[in-house]
């Protein structure tokens, strides 16, 4: 099963195994990050598990929405590895990614 590296807020660096076809959002969750709040459930209707992604990997993630890009711009916190964890799907291609818990707005 893939791997996924996780930094907290306050510079927490920890593995966890994800499992395949969950959301990275879920993984994270399922992993016991609360600081990640993802209120909306990953319906993308809300930017509270906004990740900043390892650039990295910025090739392999899939293409942001009109949705996603919207709900990014109105996060202060957003840069040009901005992402919204629930809307990366995680598999076997991203084995290893390593993703920043972005600051609460
Ligand atoms: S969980 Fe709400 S936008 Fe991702």
């Amino acid at each position: 099963m893939p791997k996924l590296i996780v930094v907290t807020r306050s510079g927490e660096e920890r593995e966890v195994i994800g499992e395949a076809g969950l959301s990275v959002m879920e993984v994270i969750r399922e992993a016991g990050f609360d600081e990640l709040l993802a209120l909306c459930g990953g319906c993308c209707s809300c930017a509270t598990c906004h990740v900043h992604v390892d650039p990295e990997f910025a090739a392999k993630l899939p293409a942001m929405t009109e949705d996603e890009n919207d709900l990014l711009e109105s996060s202060s916190e957003r840069d040009e590895t901005s992402r919204l964890s629930c809307q990366i799907r995680f598999d076997d291609s991203l084995d290893g990614l390593k993703v920043r818990i972005a600051a609460e707005d």
